[in-house]
């Protein structure tokens, strides 16, 4: 019999419903009919930021540990992923379900196009094969070529960031706020930074005892 306990930390909790926050406010503005002129375009870019928020909250939780030892919040990367895939997965159904209305020759057209749609695309297709192999047994499965292809987080964190620029006005700024902090996460996880930062919170937890 499987006894296997659903048992979760504060911190997991805290970070189910906060992933949550996003899908409750857009279904309670659909309920009670809170929306602008343009529902459609408010639904895509919210849950667009909310998808790109996540994969950056996915990739932040690696650096986190790395510089305050913080192990709990490497249990977070996994919920974090398959929340932005199921952020981007309803972007992608509202575009061709709201916007085209399935009408597959436009739908084909403007993703061949508008380079930001293509990019979109290709953000999602490398969300959804992150998701597909994201179980312990894909882990078992593919075992050191797991890792490997899990890199390729940040390459969907590059191509979401390249999807908002490309389809925002020249001057807005808003996108490149994220490129930021992909960079800053992208710098923290190079060996030979990871390995300095080590050795810096070793040296002050030791002076700390002293
Ligand atoms: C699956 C293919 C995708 C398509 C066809 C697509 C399409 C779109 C469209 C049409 C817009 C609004 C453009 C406008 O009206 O000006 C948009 C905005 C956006 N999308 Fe996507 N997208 C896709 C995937 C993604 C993915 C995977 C992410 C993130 C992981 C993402 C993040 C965003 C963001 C952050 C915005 C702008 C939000 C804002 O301005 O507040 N998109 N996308």
């Amino acid at each position: 019999m499987n006894t296997k306990k659903w048992e979760f930390t504060p911190l997991q909790i805290a970070a189910h419903l906060g992933s949550l926050i996003p899908a409750i406010l857009i279904g309670w503005d659909i309920s009670t009919g809170n929306f602008g002129i343009d529902p459609i375009r408010d639904f895509t870019f919210r849950t667009g930021k909310a998808a790109l928020v996540l994969l950056l909250l996915s990739l932040a939780c690696t650096p986190l540990n790395t510089l305050f030892k913080f192990k709990q919040v490497l249990k977070l990367r996994r919920p974090f992923g398959l929340y932005s895939f199921f952020y981007a997965s309803v972007h992608f159904a509202i575009f061709i379900g709201l916007d085209y209305a399935f009408k597959w020759n436009l739908i084909q057209d403007a993703l061949l196009e508008k380079r930001y749609a293509l990019v979109g695309l290709a953000t999602g297709l490398i969300l959804l094969a992150l998701t597909i192999t994201s179980t312990i047994g894909w882990q078992r499965r593919l075992k050191k070529n797991w890792k490997k292809l899990h890199k390729l987080t940040y390459v969907a964190g590059l191509l979401a960031v390249v999807h908002y620029i490309w389809l925002v006005k020249q001057g807005v700024l808003d996108p490149w706020y994220f490129a930021a902090i992909l960079l800053v996460l992208f710098i923290l996880r190079l060996p030979t930074i990871k390995k300095a930062l080590s050795s810096l919170r070793k040296r002050n937890l030791q002076r700390a005892s002293h």
